[in-house]
């Protein structure tokens, strides 16, 4: 247990005093949830969401670690965002949206509703069905909201894919899910130039592909590249939406698209996130209890009031796409903000230049982005009124002290509550915050479990959360194994997320980072397995190792030790001829992002005779940390086979410095 030595920021008085939940709040739902956690769940669920038809059980743990919520009550996720605010909210903004080139488009809850309504008349039109699995491999605009929407409406699983991702990783997915459906679009702009999207989608549909229809958005005013190849339906949503309209359909049979009720704990969508073995898994959520924490959290953590323009620049290709951006701040009936292109395009001001035009209020983004603005420099900071906003959050890694209080001063002027929000894919929402109008806050300290959320910390570090709640993942998509040894196996009855945390007398959690092998590369959760199995695939790899190393703007960097096939190369050449070893770094580079994306290519690679192995076989990563660090081995190296394999690493290593 630490104690709270290190420095603490107290609220500023309005939040206080002004707060959706205040501490008054805060006391009465603790005391609650301590008398009666599941009836507190339900007094929420009824509180906060519209049920056709109301549960009647608040939990069924008859099958642990199965829990499944809300399961016989009925209810849908795009009407709660949607619907319901059609009568006090319609005309109001529920998106704006500004692309990279500087178009912008306003979509009134209305519209948006409209909108959504008609793309699940096409979709319904092409025979989706509930629990049919669709793809979705989008930027971040609002046809790709309009697509999750669609898909929600019908109770149709979605899977969006991070528009980063290779046409492997893409096509791995797909086939787990046996998704019939992909949506795309022809591109989109970043750092000005065309992202193909549809090259990267066709080429993952290729080969012996479960895709029947590729649905294209027009994003970008170039025609469609298509290969004539495909076999399969491929549909020009630009003039499909458009002949649908003229089907004359009556605006009242679009519009009236009811809603599919879905039982409180069908799946909603399935997204893929990175473990420690090869394989990513495919994260099942629930339908009510996700929407329900997605909802709350929103505002309760970013304290989302009817007049903020609230922008979370995560993409929808991430978790905190899916809770933060298309589904909580709407459910709230909250005016979100989506920007399609990076940061620093045209220059490095773009998004304070967003804030000053939108007034943005309340801005949620990841350290990695805001070590890149500290690099970048305050001249592009101070350009700008950022006087709009009231609240700053942060998400994804540790933010560290200095890079919260660079936050904190430099972007809120010391005036906004900065949270630091601890969750994952799993979770489905924030679990770890302090709340603006509640908890002060220590810089570098994520902060207590919300209300409703019990947080502990075993004897060895390990963050775990004891109790079951709504938005919990359901489980791991065609893999109950994964699930139960992942998550449930180590200590009993409690969830583990595989983090490292500590908690101070407060009950507040700072995390220490992962405790496996996991590592956070600019706020994305990638396994050094997945890479490994990546470079396998390479024909001069033999094996590989790979590791993270700290990294300036990432958070981690990743560095891959690899041993080449017999004959390829010995090290020896590799000194004499740099060049070539050069050439085949960048090969392997360059590989690691076609089969996986470029996130994941990593920083360096070091080509090496072989690897520290015990004699059981195991590979020592921490002698590789330190040597990819230029430090030398510490601690016990009486297990190694082959000792002469640490002096032989340090002079590649040495080498390539
Ligand atoms: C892992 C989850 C949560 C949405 C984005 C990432 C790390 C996340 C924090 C934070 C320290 C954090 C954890 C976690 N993480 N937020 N505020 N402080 N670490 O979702 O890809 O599922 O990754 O990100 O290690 O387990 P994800």
């Amino acid at each position: 247990m630490q104690s709270n030595s290190e420095e603490i920021i107290a609220l500023p008085l309005n939040f206080k005093t002004h707060a959706n939940f205040n501490l008054e709040n805060y006391k009465d739902l603790q005391a609650s949830f301590q008398q009666d956690y599941l009836g507190t769940w339900a007094k929420l669920a009824q509180e906060e969401l519209f049920w056709h038809k109301d549960f009647s059980q608040t939990l069924d743990d008859s099958d642990k670690p199965f829990y499944k919520w809300f399961l016989d009550g009925e209810t849908n996720i795009s009407y709660n965002c949607l619907d319901i605010h059609l009568n006090d909210r319609g005309e109001k903004a529920a998106l704006i949206f500004e692309d990279e080139a500087g178009e912008s488009e306003i979509l009134s809850y209305k519209v948006l509703h409209a909108r959504v309504c008609e793309f699940t008349v096409y979709l319904k039109n092409l025979g989706v069905k509930k629990g049919d699995r669709i793809c979705i491999y989008m930027s971040l605009c609002p046809e790709a909201i309009i697509a999750m929407h669609a898909c929600t409406r019908i109770g149709a699983i979605h899977s969006v894919v991070f528009a980063g991702f290779a046409a492997h990783a893409m096509k791995d997915r797909i086939d787990e899910l046996s998704a019939k459906i992909l949506i795309t679009q022809n591109g989109f702009y970043r750092r000005g130039k065309i992202v193909d999207l549809l090259e990267v989608a066709t080429e993952a549909i290729s080969k012996n592909s479960p895709v029947e229809d590729l649905l294209i958005f027009k994003r970008v005013k170039e025609p469609l590249s298509l290969q004539s190849s495909l076999k399969i339906q491929i549909h020009d949503l630009d003039r499909e939406l458009k002949d649908l309209a003229n089907l004359n359909l009556s605006t009242h049979e679009v519009l009236e698209q009811t809603p599919e009720w879905l039982s409180g704990n069908d799946t909603s969508f399935i997204l893929y996130t990175s473990g420690s073995t090869g394989k990513p898994k495919g994260i099942e959520h629930n339908t009510a209890g996700y929407l329900l924490w997605a909802k709350l959290t929103s505002k309760w953590v970013f304290d989302l009031k009817d007049e903020d323009v609230y922008w979370c620049t995560a993409d929808i290709g991430w978790i905190t796409g899916h809770s933060y951006v298309a589904y909580g701040p709407l459910a709230n009936g909250a005016t979100v903000f989506i920007y399609e292109g990076a940061p620093n395009f045209p220059e490095a001001d773009r998004y304070w230049a967003l804030i000053e035009k939108y007034k943005i209020n309340i801005f949620y983004t990841a350290p990695t982005a805001i070590r890149s603005f500290q690099a970048w420099g305050l001249e592009h900071i101070e350009k700008h009124d950022l006087s709009s906003l009231r609240l700053l959050g942060s998400v994804g890694e540790p933010i560290g002290t200095e890079t919260w209080k660079w936050f904190y001063e430099n972007i809120g002027k010391s005036k906004c509550p900065i949270v630091d929000t601890w969750w994952q894919t799993e979770t489905g929402g924030i679990m770890l915050s302090t709340l603006p109008g509640v908890n002060y806050m220590i810089p570098g300290t994520a902060g207590p479990a919300l209300p409703g959320i019990s947080a502990e910390i075993n004897p060895e570090g390990l963050l775990h959360l004891s109790k079951p709640w709504p938005s919990m993942l359901k489980g791991v998509y065609k893999n109950p194994d994964r699930y139960i040894k992942g998550y449930w196996t180590k200590i009993p009855d409690s969830y583990l997320p595989g983090d490292l945390a500590d908690i101070s007398v407060e009950g507040y959690i700072k995390i220490g980072g992962r405790n496996d092998d996991v590592i956070n590369v600019s706020g994305h959760r990638l396994g050094t397995a997945e890479i490994e199995t990546a470079l396998a695939k390479h024909q001069t790899i033999n094996e590989s190792a790979v590791i993270a190393i700290p990294h300036a703007i990432k958070g981690e960097g990743i560095v891959a030790f690899v041993v080449l096939k017999q004959g390829l190369m010995n090290v020896t050449d590799s000194q004499q001829s740099h060049g070539s070893t050069e050439e085949r770094e960048r090969i392997l580079k360059e590989h690691v992002a076609n089969e996986i994306g470029a996130h994941a290519k990593p920083e360096r690679i070091i080509i090496c005779e072989a690897l520290p192995k015990t004699r059981s076989g195991k590979v020592m990563r921490r002698l590789l940390k330190d040597i990819a660090q230029d430090r030398l081995p510490e601690g016990d190296l009486s297990t190694l086979e082959d000792k002469d394999v640490v002096a032989k690493l340090l002079a590649v290593s040495k080498l390539k410095q």
